[in-house]
C-alpha cells in the first residue's frame, strides 16, 4: 500500500462562461483505505470530455452538478492495488467514474473490468469507451446510415467524431467532417478515408456544403451546435436524420443563445432530429465494444489520442477543448502503467 498522498483536482469555483484554470485548484488528501466491499483504484490515465463543463455548472441538466470543493469528475482507467470486494482482485484494470484525482475508493457497482489484451488500455477512455459507444449507437442507430447516404460530422477529428466518420464509411456512405485546423483536415480526409473535410473556421460553408453534398446531408451528426450546424439544415436531403449529440459551441455561453431559426428545413425535407446520451445504450455497450473492437484489428477503424503528462495539467488541457487544441481522444496520463 503506498504511504503517500492522494493529489486530487476540486471545482474551486463554477466557470463563468470559458474555464479559467483558477476555477479549479489541486488538494493532497490522505490516500483511503478500503473497507469491506470496497477496492482502491490507482489512476492510470484520466479522461477529459466535454460533458464535465456541463457538471461544473449548477444550470439543471441530466446529471446533478458538482458542488464546490468536490473532486472533478471524470471517467478512469486504473490498476485495482487493494481490494476488499471479491469481484475485483489486486492487479485488475478497471474503468469507471472515479474522478480527477490519483487514487479513489470504489464499491465496485460503477467500474468494469478492461481486458487487456482488446487494445491498449487507454482505449476503454476513448474508442472502446465512452465517446466510442456514442459514435456507434448515436449513428447506427439514431442516424440510421444507409448505403449511399451522405453523412456530415462536426467536430470530426475529435474523439466521437472520428469513429463516426469511419463507422459511416464502413456502412458504405459518402462521408463529410467539418473540424478547425488544417491539421484536423488532412488527418480525417488522408488518414481516415472521409471524402470531404471542411474547415468551418476558414471557408465559406455554405460553398462548401453545395460543392460538398451535392444530393443533400442524409445524416448530421451534430457534436457542436451553432453556425455550422445552421449551416448544414440548409442542405438536408429528403428524408434526413439529425443526430443532436452534442453541441459544445454553446457550453460555455452565459447566456443561452436561441435558435435553429431554420427549423423550415426539417419541415420541408419531412426530416427528423433527435437528441440521444449514450447511457441509453448502456445494456448493450459489449456489442459496441466487440464491433469496434474488431474493426480495429482488422485495420478498417484507427484512433488518434491526445496524450497531457500529468493530473496537475489536467485543468489547462481541459480548457483546450473548448479551443479546438486537442487533436483525437484527449487523456491525461496520471501514471505509468
Ligand atoms: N450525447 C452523448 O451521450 C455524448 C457523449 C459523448 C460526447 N458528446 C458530445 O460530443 C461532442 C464531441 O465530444 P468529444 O469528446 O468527441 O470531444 P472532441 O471532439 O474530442 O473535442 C472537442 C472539439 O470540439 C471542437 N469545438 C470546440 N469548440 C467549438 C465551437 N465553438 N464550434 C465548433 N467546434 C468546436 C474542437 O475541434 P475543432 O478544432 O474542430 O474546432 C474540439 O477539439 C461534444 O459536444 C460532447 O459534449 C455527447
Amino acid at each position: 500500500m503506498p504511504a503517500d498522498v492522494n493529489r486530487q483536482i476540486i471545482l474551486a469555483a463554477r466557470p463563468v462562461g470559458y474555464p479559467k484554470e483558477s476555477d479549479f485548484q489541486l488538494v493532497e488528501t490522505p490516500i483511503p483505505q478500503p473497507q469491506h466491499g470496497e477496492v482502491l483504484v490507482k489512476t492510470l490515465w484520466l479522461s477529459l470530455d466535454p460533458y464535465q463543463r456541463g457538471r461544473m455548472s449548477a444550470a439543471r441538466s441530466y446529471a446533478p452538478s458538482l458542488e464546490i470543493g468536490e473532486v472533478i469528475v471524470g471517467g478512469v482507467v486504473g490498476r485495482v492495488i487493494a481490494s476488499q470486494n471479491p469481484r475485483f482482485a489486486i492487479g485488475d484494470i478497471v474503468e469507471g467514474r472515479l474522478g480527477w484525482q490519483e487514487y479513489a475508493l470504489s464499491d465496485g457497482h460503477d467500474l468494469r473490468k478492461v481486458d487487456p489484451q482488446l487494445a491498449p488500455i487507454s482505449t476503454a477512455l476513448g474508442v472502446l469507451g465512452m465517446p466510442g459507444m456514442t459514435a456507434y449507437f448515436g449513428l447506427l442507430e439514431i442516424g440510421r446510415p444507409k448505403p449511399g447516404d451522405t453523412v456530415v460530422v462536426s467536430a470530426a477529428a475529435g474523439a466521437v467524431g472520428q469513429v463516426v466518420g469511419q463507422i459511416a464509411r464502413l456502412m458504405n456512405c459518402r462521408v463529410v467532417g467539418t473540424a478547425g485546423t488544417p491539421e484536423k483536415i488532412e488527418y480525417i480526409v488522408n488518414e481516415l478515408g472521409f471524402d470531404v473535410g471542411i474547415n468551418y473556421k476558414t471557408e465559406d460553408l455554405e460553398q462548401a456544403l453545395s460543392n460538398a453534398c451535392p444530393d443533400g446531408v442524409d445524416v448530421y451528426f451534430d457534436n457542436v451546435g451553432g453556425p455550422v450546424t445552421d449551416a448544414v439544415l440548409n442542405h438536408l436531403a429528403p428524408y434526413a436524420r439529425v443526430v443532436i449529440c452534442g453541441q459544445i459551441s454553446q457550453y460555455n455561453l452565459e447566456k443561452p443563445d436561441l435558435g435553429p431559426r431554420n427549423l423550415r428545413a426539417l419541415l420541408t425535407n419531412q426530416a427528423r432530429m433527435e437528441g440521444f446520451l449514450v447511457f441509453q445504450f448502456a445494456n448493450r455497450y459489449q456489442e459496441g465494444i466487440q464491433r469496434i473492437a474488431r474493426w480495429i484489428r482488422e485495420g478498417k477503424i484507427k484512433y488518434k489520442e491526445d496524450v497531457v503528462e500529468g493530473l496537475e495539467n489536467a485543468p489547462r488541457a481541459f480548457i483546450g477543448l473548448f479551443e479546438g487544441k486537442n487533436f483525437g481522444k484527449l487523456l491525461v496520463k496520471v501514471a505509468d502503467e
